[in-house]
């Protein structure tokens, strides 16, 4: 039996998260606080050779599937040297890449040359003011021309990740539903998750259940079903308005949370395995690279230690955590 990277659950995990940068060109309300963050300094930042030798460990071990990261992955110089690397290693069948847009319209056509199989694309408003007041300061015009570019370019499937939050987008659900109607999109609504806040909780960005995403379309006598997985494998539930070309998902790590069937590893941009996103536990791999063993046996005591599950509701009751919960933000880990 080959070895693979399975936790004390019984997880099978094949997906790496890859955190090239913790650099973004946006300051999301839900991702950074308003004055920035302090950045890591080049020097502390894995090199890509180093990356692709870690991919390389990992592979047979069964990692199928990697997903490009930040901050904002574009911001990092040459990201497409990284996917061709990537590419290269045998093995890796879907190298994906998490993105804010702005900066993809440039890139679309090296990424896809280098390997890039596809995108998912974070798009919390489709009004001009709005997408800026969230972003502090993005023009949704150039996410759009990354929407356009990546159609063009081919990558398959293409899906806009919608942050929903009270009295913020809550009123562009319809909008964002019927963009499915007529293509291939992949719209999935993501509840807003307190992580790495000082204190545990803060809602200021306007927590909102997901249900809200099912009751608009009752209330405006959309039919839907849901529909089985979208390519990718990822965290969504999956629903197809009667007649649509595209899909809506809803992501509910709060309300619905998926750890039971979680099949991923992270590595931060600063070289540490963070074996689920939610806990402060971290294992730096980076003075390991150069000895393929000991990288492995590092991963596999990550995952010996994976928890069972995050503790989120808890961070909204009160309640004593079993463990101690990260103090990254979302624009350190990725997501
Ligand atoms: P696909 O492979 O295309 O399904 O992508 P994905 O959903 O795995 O990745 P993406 O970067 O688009 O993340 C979408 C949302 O899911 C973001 O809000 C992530 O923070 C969240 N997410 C991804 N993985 C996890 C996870 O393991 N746990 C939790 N709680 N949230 C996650
Ligand atoms: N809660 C939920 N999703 C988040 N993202 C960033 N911060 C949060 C948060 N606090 C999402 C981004 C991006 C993905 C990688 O993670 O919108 O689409
Ligand atoms: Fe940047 Fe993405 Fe965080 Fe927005 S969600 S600030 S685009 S890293």
């Amino acid at each position: 039996m080959p070895k693979r990277l399975m936790d004390s659950f019984g997880r099978v995990h094949d997906y790496l998260r890859i955190s090239v940068t913790d650099r973004c060109n946006l300051r999301c309300v839900y991702c950074m606080p308003e004055e920035g963050m302090t950045f890591e300094p080049g020097h502390r930042i894995l090199s890509y050779e180093e990356i692709a030798e870690i991919v390389r460990t990992l592979a047979p071990l069964g990692v199928r599937k990697l997903r490009l990261t930040g901050g904002e992955p574009l911001v990092r110089k040459g990201l497409d040297r990284l996917v061709a690397m990537l590419s290269a290693v045998p093995g890796i069948e879907d190298i994906a890449l998490s993105t804010n847009g702005i900066y993809l319209a440039s890139f679309a056509d090296a990424l896809k040359d280098a390997g890039l199989t596809r995108v998912n694309i974070s798009l919390d408003s489709l009004v001009p003011e709005r997408y800026s007041r969230i972003t502090r300061g993005g023009d949704v015009r150039r996410v759009l021309q990354g929407l356009e570019a990546s159609r063009r370019v081919g990558f398959a499937p293409i899906k806009l990740n919608v942050v929903l939050m009270k009295g913020i987008n809550d009123d562009e659900v319809e909008r964002f539903l019927r963009l499915t109607n007529e293509e291939p999109l992949h719209i999935r609504f993501i509840e807003y998750m307190p992580i790495g806040i000082p204190g545990g909780t803060d809602w200021s960005a306007g927590y909102m259940p997901l249900t809200h995403v099912l009751d608009t379309c009752e209330r405006l006598g959309l039919g839907y079903s849901p529909c089985g997985d979208v390519y990718g494998n990822g965290p969504a539930a999956s629903y197809r308005l009667d007649g649509a070309a595209g899909t809506f998902g809803l992501i509910r790590p709060i309300s619905e949370h998926f750890c039971g069937t979680c099949n991923r590893l992270r590595l931060t941009a600063d070289g540490n395995i963070k074996p689920c996103l939610y806990w402060s536990d971290e294992y730096n791999v980076r003075s390991l690279i150069g000895d393929p063993a000991a990288v492995e046996a590092l991963f596999l005591r990550a995952l010996d230690s994976k928890p069972e599950s995050h503790e989120m509701a808890k961070a909204l009751s009160g309640e004593r955590m079993s463990r101690q919960p990260t103090n990254r933000r979302m624009s350190q880990i990725g997501g």
